[in-house]
Parts: C-alpha cells; structure tokens; sequence
C-alpha cells in the first residue's frame, strides 16, 4: 500500500470515493447505498413494489441471456502490467462529440417512477452532477424536457422507439433536438415485447397503468391523435370490478393534470388505448431509415445490434454509431451475450463509427473488458435503477461514483494511465 496519509489529498476518483467512504465510516457515516452490486440489487427490491421489482430485474423466458451477459465478461481475463507510472490517471473520453468523464452512459431505461416518485428527473440530476450524459427514454415516465431543464447544460441523448406514426417520430426528434440532445438512439430490439415471464406471471403491464408514456402524453401530435380516439373510444366493457376500478384510479394519476379531470373526461384511458395502437412498427426496415436520417443532422446511434452484417448495413445506411445491447436479456431468451458479439462486430465496423456496447455492465473491470474488446464506451443499466429505488438522486450519484471509482482503479492497477492505453492486449479470453 502506498504511504500517502491524510496530509496528501488522494488523486482521481478512484482513491478519492475510497476515502470519503473510508473516512466516513470512521465517523460512523456508511455509504448512502451498497456498493456491491447484490446488495444494492437486495435494497433496491425491498424497496420497490413485487411488480415494479419484477419488471426491471426481470428478462425474457428462461432469463439465460441475462446469465449468458454476465458469463461473457467473466470468460476474459484482465492481464495487468507492471511498473507503468500510472499516478495520474486520465478516465474521459469523448462519443460523437459528447463529453462522458468516464467511458460510460446511463442506459434508456422506462417506467423509471416504479423505482422511485422522482424518476426521470432524479436521474437526469445525478448525470449532470456526475458528468454522465444520460440516454432520455422513449417510455421515461416524465417528459424529456422536464429531465432537459433538470441538467442545465450537461451532455444528454434521446433514445427513440419508431412508432407507427411518422409524424410522431419527427415530432419526438425535435422534441429531443430543442432539449439540446446530442444524439439520437434508435432502439430497434423491442418491435415486439420480448415473452417475459415475471411480468407475465404478475399479469402486469405497466404502460397499460399509464406508467412509461409521459413522452407521448406530452406531444402535440400524441395529443392531437388522441382527440380521434377519445371519439372513438368505447365505455369500459366487462364485469366492473374492485382491481378494474383501481386500474382506472391508477391511470388517471399518471396522466397530466388533476386527476378527477382525466377521469371524467376519459383521456386518460383513450391515450393508453392510442399508446398501444401506435408503440411499435415491426414492419420497420433498413429503408425506414432514410427518413430520420433526413429528419435529423445529430448523429444517429442503432442500439440492439447484434450481427456483423447488421453493424455494416448500418454504416451503408448513413448511421453514425452502434450500441451492441440485448437489451439486458429482456428481449430474446438464448440471445447471443453482448461481450460475445462484440469482438466481430468491431472487425466488421472497423473504426468507421464508434461501437457501444451494454447488458451486464456491473463494475469497473466490465468497463474496462468491454473497452479491451475494442469498445468506445458501455452503457449502465439495472445498476442505477436500483440505485435510484434504494436511495433516490443521491442513490444514483453512489452508484455512478463508485462505478466511476472502480473504473479508474482497475485502469490505473491494470498498468493504464489513460483509457487510450487499454487494449486487446490487456485482457485474455479463457474458455
Ligand atoms: C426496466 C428496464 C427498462 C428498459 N427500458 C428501455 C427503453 O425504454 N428503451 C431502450 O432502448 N432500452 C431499455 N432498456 C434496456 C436498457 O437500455 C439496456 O439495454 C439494458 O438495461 C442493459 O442491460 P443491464 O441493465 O442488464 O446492464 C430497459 C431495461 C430495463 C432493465
């Protein structure tokens, strides 16, 4: 251990986070919220509804993709050197023009109020403080520019779902350009809900509580639509029952404005009914992308990429980036693990864009693993959705923090003295 006391203040974040917390419990302060990630994952359940916890940690089928993730990053090795002055250490880097003080992103993640009333807007804080940019959902639970004035200047992305509505997409766009994002994320894994048997077997769908559709309810062409199916809408239909009767209660507390309002006057019903009808396009193809591609000049980023040929198509299709995700297991049981995908697709992408990579990113060796790989950042995901479950803004500040600490410690204890240094001879692949 090196000698340096109290007297010298320590260098990076790294060292830092280590004696704040040290320190802390000197003085009987604990951490806000546990820095491993099963406890944190533990404090988070206990404070989340059955339903609400089920559906972040939950994944598709089986759930072996979620396992598969996790098992990939543990098949490569770190190899570190030696002797290496790594006293300084440099964690920053830079994506399609985006500042990230380390090489890492908080992920879209929707229906972020299961986790905590603050929600979108909690996180948005804690990103900006942090100098995280955070990826703004398609299904955040509050509308993008509340997150936007939230962050004051500091770097965001918007994560866009094509709906069946080209004018909604161009409206969402905007939307997300006037917010001052920086690039667009176009998910293209979840055309369909992946078969997912935690929520399935809690027979609960949180869209059709009105949870996870503030982008939508806050649009003017959603609203304007929603006049047609207000027209349209039939009365409830079947047996009125005490849960049906709390759904409707429940629905009518997450549309804007007073509850009693969207009540009586059925918007809050008709706008999930229009949601439903207009969510996703599986009939999207690589053509479709021609229209937002004219729609925007912020670069575009495709997030679900999993093959070779998809990543090259997207370059031929002016695309600007890729995000290799699975989408943390949730979509496709049996999927292919992101860290296994990943060293193909930086062949084939061959440096032309850069190549994000997420789905069980839990620490800072993942980051570093993932970055070896040929990556130019990871993007964080269930981690700080318990964070923020276990301890709010300031959870997800933790959690950011310590992932930001870990980061720079296994850099610098790998022989790196910056991110530039990691490569693929830094890591080894066993099995
Ligand atoms: C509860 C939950 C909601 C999510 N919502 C979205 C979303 O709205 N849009 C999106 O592109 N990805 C969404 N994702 C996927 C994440 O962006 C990311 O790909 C995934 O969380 C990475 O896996 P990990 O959390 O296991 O690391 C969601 C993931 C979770 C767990």
């Amino acid at each position: 251990m090196s000698g340096t006391g109290s007297e010298r203040p320590p260098v990076g974040i790294g060292r830092e986070r280590q004696f704040e917390v040290y320190v802390g419990g000197a003085r009987g302060v604990h951490p806000r919220v546990p820095v491993s990630f099963e406890r944190l994952e533990e404090a988070a359940r206990k404070a989340m509804s059955p339903e609400g916890y089920a559906y972040v940690a939950g994944g598709a089928g089986t759930e072996e993709a979620i396992r598969r993730n996790r098992a990939a990053f543990e098949r490569w090795r770190i190899v570190p050197r030696m002797l290496r002055d790594v006293s300084v250490r440099d964690t920053a880097v830079d994506v399609l023009g985006t500042p990230l003080a380390s090489p890492f992103v908080l992920c879209p993640i929707g229906v972020l109020e299961m986790a905590h009333g603050d929600a979108d807007v909690a996180v948005a804080r804690a990103a900006a403080a942090e100098g995280i940019p955070f990826v703004f959902s398609n299904q955040a639970s509050r509308p993008m520019e509340e997150s936007a004035r939230a962050m004051g200047d500091a770097p965001r992305w918007f994560q866009l779902y094509w709906s069946t509505s080209n004018d909604l997409v161009a409206s969402f766009v905007g939307r997300a350009e006037r917010c001052g994002c920086s690039a667009i994320v176009l998910t293209l894994d979840t055309t369909m809900l992946g078969w997912r048997v935690r929520d399935l077997d809690l027979a609960y769908l949180p869209f059709l509580r009105g949870k996870g559709i503030a982008q939508y309810t806050s649009d003017p062409v959603f609203l304007e639509a929603l006049q047609e199916t207000l027209k349209q809408a039939p009365p409830p239909s079947g047996r009125i029952t005490l849960a049906a009767l709390g759904t409707l209660w429940e629905l009518a507390g997450s549309y804007p404005g007073p509850r009693l309002a969207s009540l009586r006057s059925g918007l809050a019903r008709a706008a999930v009914r229009r949601f439903v009808e207009t969510y996703s396009r599986p009939s999207l193809s690589w053509d479709d992308l021609a229209f937002l591609r004219e729609r925007t000049s912020l670069p575009i980023l495709l997030k679900g990429i999993l093959h070779p040929a998809d990543a090259v198509a997207a370059i031929e299709h002016g695309m600007d980036g890729i995000v290799v995700s699975n989408h943390g297991g949730r979509q496709v049981d049996g999927s292919i693990a992101t860290m296994d995908a990943l060293p193909a697709i930086v062949e084939a992408v061959a440096g032309r864009v850069p190549v994000l990579l997420d789905s069980g990113v839990r620490s800072g060796a993942d980051v570093f693993r993932a970055l070896a790989l040929g990556a130019s950042a990871v993007g964080l995901g269930r981690p700080y959705v318990w964070g923020l479950a276990a301890g709010g803004e300031e959870g997800v500040r933790e959690v950011i923090r310590n992932l930001r600490a870990d980061f720079d410690l296994t850099l610098g204890l790998a022989g790196c003295a910056s991110v530039s240094r990691i490569g693929l001879d830094s890591v080894d692949r066993v099995g």
